[in-house]
């Protein structure tokens, strides 16, 4: 059976990853992960707020939110609080590249175009294989339109691209008015895969210290249903390779992904509370699995569940939604 998959232009002996995560941290986790049958590693970003520190550009941040929020610089991590800095990132990429035969894949994170755009030249120099573009960011500023937010976005990921011959794949959020639009827009610059999602963690309340309280709380199978559909609607729509990121943690996940669309899955939380020895649980029962239905090739089952073949999503996506409200009873 051919498990074989194009993720981003690297052929890739099956399509189940372990994704951007401190596990690659360690060389001795690495290891691991190759051993479980990963089948390239996913470093984790380098953040735009490390690299502008690291240049002994401190007040870039402090000027910037300064005028607005004189409290904002405390909010940035020290540099030493960052698992490394922008040298040994590169120095880790290198030793990773030494110490296993998988691809290694960087990725840059960053919303503001800048400096940092160029260490993607020096993660590809550094041996990555491709690289990932995660551009997380909340817009909390009434002024600045949606439009206006994508024409940053996608000049940011043309110095990137324009910085690099390895492929680049962009990880985004689930929240714009037209993601197929917006994806379209990717391709046009060239990128080579969209993974679909950022995971956005959410702050809660402490009502007896009155505090916010930040927590990163490891993701549920049920997180995968918002890939699924937009895995669903985007197959077929675009060449570069879709990429679930988000609730993979059981076989079907992985199954039910590639079925909406996905070329590949990345695993995170899963292998985080079951150690990187999960992967291979995964793949193995994937494996069977399609061994049981006689899928001979990944192809095969690859969008088979999508709306590619849908007349009209659209409508189909509304239709669902007003049986599902009108049958429900209590
Ligand atoms: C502790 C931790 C660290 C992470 N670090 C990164 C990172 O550096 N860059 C990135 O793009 N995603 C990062 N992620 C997000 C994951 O790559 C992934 O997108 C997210 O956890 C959803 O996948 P999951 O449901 O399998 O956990 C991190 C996630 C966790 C839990």
């Amino acid at each position: 059976m051919n498990l074989e998959t194009d993720y981003l232009g690297l052929k890739l002996a099956h399509p189940i990853l372990p994704g951007a995560s401190p596990l690659v941290d360690k060389l001795d986790r690495v290891r691991r992960l190759e051993d479980a049958g990963a089948p390239a590693i996913v470093m984790h970003s380098l953040f735009e707020e490390q690299i502008e520190f690291d240049q002994n550009a401190r007040h870039y941040h402090r000027d910037r939110h300064e005028e607005s929020f004189g409290e904002a610089t405390s909010y940035f991590p020290d540099d030493d609080e960052f698992a490394l800095g922008p040298d040994e990132y590169l120095k880790q990429i290198e030793r990773i590249r030494d110490a296993v035969s998988v691809p290694v894949i960087g990725s840059l994170n960053g919303v503001r175009l800048g400096g940092w755009v160029d260490y993607a030249n020096m993660i590809q120099k550094a041996g990555a294989a491709a690289l990932e573009l995660n551009m997380y960011f909340l817009p909390t500023d009434p002024s600045e339109s949606a439009g206006d937010i994508e024409r940053r976005m996608l000049e940011i990921v043309r110095a990137v691209k324009g910085n690099i011959d390895i492929p680049l794949a962009v990880k985004l959020s689930p929240f714009f008015s037209s993601l197929p639009h917006f994806v379209q827009e990717l391709e046009v610059i060239g990128v080579d895969g969209i993974i679909l999602f950022n995971r956005f963690y959410q702050p809660d309340i402490d009502i007896n210290s009155l505090e916010v309280t930040p927590s990163l709380e490891l993701s549920h199978s049920s997180e995968l249903r918002q890939r699924l559909r937009w895995l669903a609607i985007l197959f077929g729509q675009t060449k570069a390779t879709l990429i679930a990121s988000g609730g993979v943690h059981k076989t079907q996940d992985v199954i039910k992904a590639i079925m909406a669309g996905a070329g590949g899955v990345q695993v995170v939380s899963s292998l985080l509370k079951f150690g990187p020895e999960h992967l291979q649980t995964l793949i193995k029962g994937f494996t069977s699995w399609m061994e049981q239905r006689e899928y001979d090739s990944l192809q095969r089952l690859r969008g088979s569940m999508s709306l590619h073949r849908a007349p009209n999503p659209e409508a189909l996506e509304r239709a669902n939604y007003l049986r599902m409200l009108q049958v429900w009873r209590t």
